[in-house]
């Protein structure tokens, strides 16, 4: 067994050279609320769901970005909605959120 079945990464990077990064569009807070939504739900803990901060993960245009593993699924969000259609959806029934994907 994995020790996660799913990991999903923020990209949290702030620039502060004027060149977009995640960061400017809201990506800490949303992960944040991601975290503890997924907390709520009784997704989290090993066996079930991480919720992880990263780094720039080069797709900076795209952002905000995160990516969940370990099926490798790329999505955009703009709010609380999305994610908490990322979480429905993809964490909880296993559907990939078409709308969102990158
Ligand atoms: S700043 Fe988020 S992907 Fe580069």
């Amino acid at each position: 067994m994995n020790f996660y079945r799913q990991h999903v990464f923020f990209c949290c990077n702030q620039r502060d050279s004027g060149k977009t990064c995640c960061n400017d569009h809201g990506a800490s807070g949303l992960r944040e609320y991601a975290k503890n939504r997924v907390k709520e739900l009784g997704l989290s803990g090993k066996g079930k769901v991480r919720v992880n901060m990263a780094g720039c993960l080069d797709r900076c245009e795209q952002g905000p970005v995160l990516v969940v593993y370990p099926e490798e699924t790329w999505y955009t969000y703009i709010d609380r909605e999305d994610i908490d259609e990322i979480i429905s959806e993809h964490l909880q029934q296993g559907r990939i959120v078409e709308r969102l994907k990158i």
